[in-house]
């Protein structure tokens, strides 16, 4: 852990969710993923679908949404703390995605926003999530997930956050930094595994876009039938 991130953390505050919180103000990080989810297309899914975010931590993917007009919302998070920090109107559970509180073929669409890396086991716990929301969308259901990647962005960026001197520099920079070195082991893990990622992701969903871009990986798709 770094000092930054321990000191901000506090006495009982888990320092990775710590520097989440200095990371990105909750309305920059709305706006991100509002532009985000237009821009992969969910701004054209019918406004009365059904849709579960999960791994939703504080519920600004939640807010995104309901800004784009979306109002049958669910977020699920393992962290009862960041799921407190949430004042929208969705229904919030705390949860273990592993294990969807959902009845079979209940939902129309799922969406992950940087939550399948902090997965501890690869590639039994990807299966798990995956197999869940086979269970619990529809036929035809849809999915959208954005998780890092290590282009040569990403690649970039590390090596510059290992500057102390830029980490003093930049808050952003410094936050990162504490988020990644405060989740290294599943950071590292899913960033090492990327041909396991896509053909696990693969066998469970038709994909309708995948690009990689700006250390990002995104896929849209629909649960294979
Ligand atoms: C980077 S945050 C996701 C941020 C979130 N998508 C947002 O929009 O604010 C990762 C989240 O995954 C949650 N998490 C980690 N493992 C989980 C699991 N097995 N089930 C549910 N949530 C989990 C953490 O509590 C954390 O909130």
């Amino acid at each position: 852990m770094t000092d930054s991130a321990q000191n901000a953390a506090g006495p009982g505050i888990d320092p990775w969710e710590a520097a989440y919180l200095r990371f990105e103000t909750p309305e920059e990080e709305i706006r991100k993923f509002t532009e985000r989810l237009h821009r992969l297309g969910v701004g054209e899914w019918p406004r009365e679908t059904n849709v579960v975010e999960l791994f939703c931590g504080r519920g600004n993917g939640l807010h995104a949404l309901a800004r784009l007009g979306f109002r049958n919302i669910e977020g699920v998070d393992l962290s009862p703390r960041l799921l407190a920090e949430y004042t929208g109107e969705a229904r919030c559970i705390a949860g273990d995605c592993r294990k969807l509180p959902f009845a079979d073929n209940s939902r129309d669409a799922a969406i992950v926003q940087g939550g399948l890396h902090h997965l501890l086991v690869l590639p039994d716990d990807l299966e798990r999530v995956f197999a869940e929301l086979r269970r619990v969308l529809r036929p035809q259901g849809r999915v959208m997930f954005v998780e890092p990647w290590l282009t040569l962005f990403l690649r970039v960026v590390h090596g510059v956050a290992q500057h102390s001197l830029a980490r003093r520099m930049s808050v952003k920079l410094e936050a990162l930094a504490a988020m990644i070195e405060n989740e290294r082991q599943t950071y590292e893990n899913w960033l090492g595994r990327p041909e396991e990622i896509s053909q696990v992701t693969r066998r469970y969903f038709q994909p309708e876009h995948e690009s990689f871009a700006w250390g990002k990986w995104n896929f849209v798709g629909r649960v294979r039938p």
